[in-house]
């Protein structure tokens, strides 16, 4: 059984490394990959705004410029700077992103170490254009 407790715990611990100096919305994000490693993001802004990493997409690139592909579940959490991170949904990028190393029944983590609630990719992305799709 995936601790997907502790998978927010590592999400929230990554929030602190936020560099969101222009929104001050702190997000960070733990992925765990089928070997059972896990790698961390959080989101990171630039003066430019458009440049800007959301945490989800942090993570994702991380693992997969180690060699990783596959992915078992995410955990997300956000949340202005001065609060506690708590649920954070991902925005329409990140999904896409996910959407390409993960089928639908990725987990995807939303919520804080305390409360989440556990969801899939295919029901925050459906009806998803993939390489499926190619
Ligand atoms: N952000 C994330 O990192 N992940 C999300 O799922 C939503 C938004 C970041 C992007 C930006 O730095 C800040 O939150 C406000 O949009």
């Amino acid at each position: 059984m995936t601790d997907y407790k502790y998978l927010a715990e590592l999400a929230q611990e990554a929030r602190k490394k936020s560099y969101s100096p222009y929104s001050h919305f702190c997000v960070g994000a733990a992925l765990l990959c089928k070997n059972g490693k896990i790698y961390t993001g959080c989101n990171i802004e630039n003066a430019a705004y458009t440049p800007t990493n959301c945490a989800e997409r942090t993570a994702i690139f991380k693992a997969v410029s180690e060699g990783e592909r596959e992915f078992e579940a995410m955990a997300i959490v956000g949340g202005k700077a001065e609060e506690k991170g708590g649920f954070c949904a991902p925005c329409g990028v990140c999904r896409q992103v996910i959407a390409e190393f993960c089928g639908d029944d990725f987990k995807i983590i939303l919520g804080n170490e305390e409360e989440f609630g556990v969801h899939t990719l295919g029901s925050l992305l459906p009806f998803s254009f993939t390489k499926k799709d190619l």
